[in-house]
């Protein structure tokens, strides 16, 4: 299940991702007509819009486009609800549609972003050339991690394939004391199959994709409880804090968590495999080091710098 996209995998596409940070009140707190309407609005992202994806609706009108709504499902009284709902059905599925365009560029531009420079990575291409010191890519620390990782640490069996992860989901955290109690892909799977945007939906350019398949037949079981995905660990030096509750402020802390595995989880039960590793502090020292090297230096410069005109 690579596709699924959040930590409890609540959406299945990149672009399906991207609606909920922009209206998230945590996040960037917009609404879809706000949007919708500062496109329309700034004549050079309106002409930029529209040779991608056609005429914009004819969003000055007030009396059919408020300048800010949006759906709020769980406070009705909510005034962006309000004026959402106040709003034809035809109208809201064309904000919907300008919303989904603009998501889906930017997941044509989250694709560009690839990470295949780091150290690990020329290490792995020297030993498969042939040479058994691996170029001098990786330091003694951070090979002696590596072989923890891939050996008896057991890392690997997750954190598996070339993004280090099986894109499956675990119970692998301890409860925390004040812990609010996440159901994670419980929750996810349900949020998935109502969410109007996902690949079984009416704004999704693929709605036979096997994703979809999978999507509706995904069943909830309590095994699930507490489960979240197996996150990545490219770069992963540069995106503390860790976890999908942020607990953990650097790579030694966690490192630790797994060597001491304290306590249950809130939910559910831990994977059955795991079980604390008692590593020393060196061990856990190297276990760092090779996390470290899984950063690409070249990716980061690029980032800076975003395209400015888009392309067809
Ligand atoms: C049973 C599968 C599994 C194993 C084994 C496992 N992990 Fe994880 N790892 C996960 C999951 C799932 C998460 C996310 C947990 C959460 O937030 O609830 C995670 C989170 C992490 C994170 C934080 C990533 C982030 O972006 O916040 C790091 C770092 C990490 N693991 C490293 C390791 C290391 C090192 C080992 C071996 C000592 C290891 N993992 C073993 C599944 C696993």
């Amino acid at each position: 299940m690579a596709t699924l996209v959040f930590w409890d995998g609540r959406t299945d596409s990149l672009w399906a991702q991207a609606v909920q940070p922009l209206e998230n009140p945590v996040e960037m707190g917009s609404d879809r007509n706000f949007i919708a309407t500062t496109i329309y609005e700034a004549e050079d992202l309106r002409r930029q819009y529209e040779t991608i994806f056609g005429p914009l609706p004819p969003l000055s009108l007030r009396s059919r486009f408020p300048r800010h709504a949006r759906p709020v499902t769980t406070d009705p009284a909510h005034p962006h609800q309000r004026a959402w709902m106040a709003m034809a059905q035809d109208d809201r599925a064309e904000v919907n549609r300008v919303l989904t365009n603009v998501t889906k560029a930017i997941a044509a531009f989250e694709r560009t972003i690839v990470s295949r420079d780091s150290p690990f990575d020329h290490y792995v291409a020297a030993r498969r050339s042939g040479d058994p010191s691996g170029g001098g890519y990786l330091s003694g620390s951070a090979l002696r991690g590596a072989r923890l990782f891939f050996g008896r640490a057991n890392c690997f069996v997750c954190h598996t394939g070339s993004n280090f992860t099986d894109g499956e989901f675990h119970n692998v955290l301890s409860r925390l004391p004040d812990d609010p109690l996440d159901p994670g892909r419980y929750r996810g799977i349900l949020l998935l199959q109502h969410d109007p945007f996902n690949s079984l939906g009416a704004y999704s350019d693929n709605r036979h994709a096997r994703i979809g398949t999978l999507v509706s037949r995904l069943v909830r079981t309590t095994e699930q409880l507490g489960q979240f995905k197996t996150p990545t660990l490219r770069n992963i030096a540069r995106t503390a804090p860790y976890m999908h509750d942020g607990r953990f402020a650097t790579l030694r802390d966690v490192v630790r968590f797994y060597s001491e595995l304290p306590g249950k989880p809130p939910l559910g039960h831990r994977e059955d495999f795991m079980h604390p590793l008692f590593l020393n502090a060196q061990e856990q020292a190297e276990l760092v080091a090779f996390l470290e090297s899984l950063t690409d230096e070249s990716a980061l410069p690029r980032l800076r710098h975003p395209v400015t005109a888009p392309s067809r």
